[in-house]
Formats: structure tokens, sequence, C-alpha cells
């Protein structure tokens, strides 16, 4: 459910997090979808730091629609000319997009990051700048302040990094432990539960990289830390503790998965020709040993519901009718959220009713073989109704899954 117009305030202000520090960042209440990937229900917000040191820093910008409002808050706080570095964890444009309006009010600032950061904004940009490459354990004088640099690379690309302000005990983590959720209010003991909307962006953006998100929270978990301070959504100040052990949570979970016994069949079927089917593979699956068989009509299905399926499983049977030579926006959507990273090599299968021509075949096994499944044989596709003598074929494809998946086990 979207906020209503009453949660939505003129997005003027700056916040205080510690005396020298301080939230400029934007509020996009009206985002609709994010990086196409996802949806944002509660709209974004493009977190951007102040840090109020003899030597003035950034930590992140924000996306490049904003620069009006952005430069707003900026000169509220200093005289952009004086800022002396431009901190990016992470160079996604939603976070750099505003660097090179940045570079022109502030031209004498060095932007620092990793290796992969600086070459990717050089791309971005077109051209190079004053810049300083940090490793993790590298620190950043400020005069009065230090910033330190935390190799958390993969989150969610790989020229990602944490930084940390020592004397504040502020941790700076751009997209980890963020979720697109605007509030005007900002922190979060005042802006509402917004732990649905923390699981969904962990689900789309993090999870795939559960790995390297453990990873980065051992190194982060000896850091005395006041507050955690992300890209998106509300600063982590009252409670960050939750929010950083609820992702070690979910990635725990993430990666306890695929098990290798369970088999997804996703579907679709206007006339339930291709859930009958379904139903039949299913049964020759099962036939073949103890698994735990997932048959699902995903026309409605959240993405994020979809998303855990598809990682718990070691095997994805993929079923749709073929509709004017097409297949329809629900496979289009589970295509969508098979990460050939994750899922990689996972047994992969397909099937449907077609009408005339039959091109959901082709199209289905082609997607599964692209997103680096293991695709087994051409499925099976029959013509309207499946008879009986189809529904043997159905079970029979099943049993040759059931037997491959015994195979890798
Ligand atoms: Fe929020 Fe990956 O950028």
């Amino acid at each position: 459910m979207r906020h209503t117009d009453e949660v939505k305030r003129p997005d003027t202000e700056v916040l205080p997090i510690t005396e020298g520090v301080k939230w400029i960042g934007v509020i996009d209440y009206d985002i609709v979808t994010f990086d196409v990937v996802m949806t944002t229900d509660y709209g974004t917000t493009y977190n951007s730091y102040f840090i109020d040191a003899e030597k003035k820093a950034l930590v992140e910008t924000s996306k490049e629609k904003y620069w009006d409002t952005y430069l707003e808050k900026l000169r509220k706080v200093t005289d952009p000319s004086e800022i002396e570095y431009i901190i990016l964890n992470h160079t996604e444009p939603d976070h750099s997009g505003n660097l090179s309006n940045m570079l022109e009010v502030a031209p004498g600032a060095t932007v620092v990051g990793t290796r992969l950061a600086i070459n990717y904004l050089k791309d971005f940009m077109g051209r190079d700048f004053k810049h300083m490459v940090v490793k993790d354990g590298d620190t950043l004088d400020l005069g009065n302040k230090t910033l330190r640099f935390i190799g958390a690379a993969n989150l969610h690309w790989p020229d990602s990094m944490y930084t940390y302000l020592e004397e504040d005990k502020l941790l700076f983590t751009c997209d980890s432990f963020g979720c697109h959720y605007a509030h005007p209010d900002m922190y979060d003991d005042k802006v509402g539960d917004f732990s649905e909307a923390f699981k969904y962006y962990f689900d789309v953006i993090l999870k795939p990289f559960s790995k390297f998100l453990l990873k980065a929270i051992e190194k982060i978990r000896p850091l005395e830390i006041n507050a955690v301070l992300t890209g998106h959504g509300p600063l982590l100040i009252n409670d960050w503790k939750k929010w950083v052990d609820l992702s070690e949570e979910y990635a725990k979970e993430a990666l306890a998965t695929p098990q290798k016994d369970h088999v997804f069949i996703p579907y679709v079927s206007a006339y339930h020709n291709t859930g009958r089917m379904a139903e039949a593979i299913g049964e020759g699956i099962k036939s073949q040993g103890d698994f735990t068989v997932e048959v699902r009509d995903i026309e409605t299905m959240p993405l994020g519901d979809l998303d855990a399926k598809v990682a718990r499983s070691s095997a994805l049977i993929v079923g749709c009718p073929t509709i004017n030579q097409n297949i329809l926006l629900p496979i289009y959507k589970l295509f969508a959220v098979i990460s050939p990273i994750r899922d990689n090599r996972k047994v992969g299968g397909s099937f449907g009713s077609f009408g005339w021509s039959g091109e959901g075949k082709k199209l289905i096994n082609t997607m599964l073989a692209n997103l680096k499944l293991d695709v087994q044989g051409e499925g099976v596709f029959v013509k309207f109704t499946p008879q009986e003598d189809e529904l043997a074929l159905c079970r029979e494809y099943g049993q040759q899954i059931g037997q491959q998946l015994q195979k890798k086990q």
C-alpha cells in the first residue's frame, strides 16, 4: 500500500545525526518501480550524508533527477565549493548520478572509492577526475575526524565498500541494510513499520549476494556502532542491530537453500489444461524418490514469494500455455527472478498446452538454458486438452526428471 498524501511533506529538510553529521538525502515518494526489477510501493529515498569536519566530506550523492533538491539541501549545510572529499561506497547511478554536477560546484573535490568504483565512474562520466582509490583498512584523515574503509565487495556490485566514521561511530553501508521506504521523518523509530519493505529489498537486491553479506557482517561485528546509515530508507539509529541481525538471519536462510529434494513446478493455466499436466509431472517426480514437489499456479504470486521458492528448489519445471504465439506475463516474471548466479545448473524442464503452433516450447526452453539451468529434453507440450496418453507422457517426463535429480544427489 502506498503512503497517503498526508504522509508526504515537501522534501526540504536536513536532518541531524550527530553534531557534525547530517542527512541531506532526497525523498522520492512517487517512484513506482526501481531499476525496473522491483516495485516500490512505499517510494524510496536516496540518502546522502554531509560530514562537517576540518576537511568537509560527502558520503554518496543522489539520483541525477533530484539535483535541484539535493543542491538546495547541501547549501543549507555548507558552501558546496568547500567539499574536499566525495565518498562513494557504491556507484550505481541512484547514488552517483549527481557526481558530475557535484564536481561542477566542488571542482577541488577528490572522489573516493574502490578501484572498481573509480573505473565505473570514469565509464559513467566519460572522463577522468581527481580521485583516491581505497581498500580494506585504509583510512582518510579529515583533520578532526577519521574515515576507515571496509572492504564489502559484491553488495550488490563488485565496486561496493563500507565507510566507518571513527569518532562518531557511524557506519555508512549504501545498499546493504537499506530498503525502499520513503517517510519524511526518516529516523527508524519515527517512520512506522518498514519491515515488509526491508524484507522485499533484501530478497530482490541482496539475497543473491548472501555469502558476501555474511562476510561483511562478520567484519562489522567488532565495531562500536551508533548508527548504520544506508543508501535507501530510514536512518538506522535507534535499533540498527535489529536490522543487521535480521539481514544475517535472511542471508543464512538463503544459503541454507536449495534443498536437494525440493522441486518447484510453477505454471499458469487458463483452462487448467497446463495445470493437469503440472500435476501429472509432479506425480512422476514423486514416484522416483522422497521429493518435496510444490505444484503452484503462480498467476498472482508476489515476486518475493516466487523468488523464495525458486531459491529453495533444486529443480524448476515451468509450465505455460502458448497464447498468440507467446507465453504469458507471470512466466516472464518468473524468469526475472531466476538468478544465473544463484540458480546455475539447477535442473530445468518445461511443459504446456497450445492451440495452434506451440511456440511456448522453444521460448521456455531457450530462456531456461540462457539462464544457465540444466534443461532436460524438450519438455512435454500438447494440443488443447491433455488426454490420458498425454498425461502418461507427463508422468514419464516427471520420472526422468526424478531420476536425473537422484543422479545429481
Ligand atoms: Fe541503490 Fe545499487 O544502488
